[in-house]
């Protein structure tokens, strides 16, 4: 049997995660970084291993120590056990309990047989999809570079929707904007579960989660993400400096109004044809 997942850590408030013990670090040789900011930004701070070849348990202690990702009242399940072990069900090898934060990689050990994929958070369309904020379509080719044409669109819609921040307004904006975007151009666009939830997830997780823990301001009473924080997460994988972890556990606020504003069915484009979804 796979190891059990660490219990939830008792929240002791916010505090200092770009602390002495947890420099940022250059990649080496090697070192394998992915679709995602939150894990490839605590990889780079030693959060998780350097290296980006990770266990399910050591995501979960990371995302709480680093960021204190946890669930918010009301919700009576682990958001990050629920994508930690979703991802590693579909991209990682679950005889050496590994998974690669990025591409395939031989430090996962011996695959197992198909349809074991093994492929890390890389693989398209089984945890990774479409419509990312600064990850381009895997149809237009390098899932996990960041993008920045997206970046300067996101850029754009703080500027028009949120005085130049990243608010739940603009993450909702923008992640409509990013669905029209892929249906109107990607003729394989496709926007079904998983994908789905982790559309919308990622666009408000990255409103939880990145903003300083100094700042208490919620989610839905207006907290904003600065550009220059955001840039340091999502091309960068890196705390700015002093940064302090969310001052209350969080994960998930915001996700229904942002589905509300604009509300898109599951689906995909038919036939490989754009604007046919
Ligand atoms: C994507 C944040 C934890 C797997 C993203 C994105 C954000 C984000 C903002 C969107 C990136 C973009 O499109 O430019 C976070 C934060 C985390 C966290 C703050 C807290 C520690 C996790 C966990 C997993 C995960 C636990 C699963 C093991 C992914 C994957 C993507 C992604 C595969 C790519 C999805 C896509 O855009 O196609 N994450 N994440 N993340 N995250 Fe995370
Ligand atoms: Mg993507």
């Amino acid at each position: 049997y796979p190891p059990s997942p660490p219990a939830p850590m008792t929240y002791n408030g916010t505090k200092l995660v770009h602390d002495e013990a947890h420099p940022w670090k250059p990649l080496m040789a090697g070192d394998i970084r992915g679709p995602c900011p939150g894990l490839n930004t605590l990889a780079s701070h030693g959060y998780l291993p350097r290296d980006g070849v990770v266990t399910p348990a050591q995501i979960i202690t990371a995302a709480q120590e680093g960021e204190f990702w946890q669930p918010q009242k009301g919700i009576s399940y682990d958001a990050a056990l629920t994508a930690t072990y979703a991802a590693m069900l579909v991209d990682g090898n679950l005889v050496t309990n590994l998974l690669s934060i990025g591409g395939k990689t031989k430090k996962t050990g011996p695959d197992p047989p198909k349809p074991a994929i093994v492929g890390g958070l890389n693989t398209h369309d089984v945890f990774e999809g479409d419509a990312s904020m600064t990850r381009a379509d895997a149809f237009f080719g390098d899932i996990p570079g960041f993008n920045h044409t997206l970046f300067d669109q996101m850029v754009d819609f703080s500027n028009r929707y949120g005085e130049g921040y990243y608010n739940l307004t603009v993450a909702a904006e923008y992640r409509y904007h990013l669905i029209q975007q892929s249906i109107a151009t990607n003729p394989n666009f496709s926007f079904v579960f998983p994908r789905y939830f982790t559309g919308y997830g990622e666009s408000v997780l990255a409103l939880n989660l990145f903003v300083d823990g100094r700042d208490d301001t919620t989610v839905l009473g207006g907290r904003k993400l600065d550009m220059t924080t955001a840039l340091s997460f999502f091309r960068d994988s890196r705390f700015p400096p002093d940064f302090h972890r969310v001052s209350s556990p969080t994960g998930s606020e915001g996700l229904r109004e942002i589905m509300a504003a604009h509300p898109v069915r599951p689906g995909r484009n038919l036939d490989g044809k754009i604007n046919n979804y």
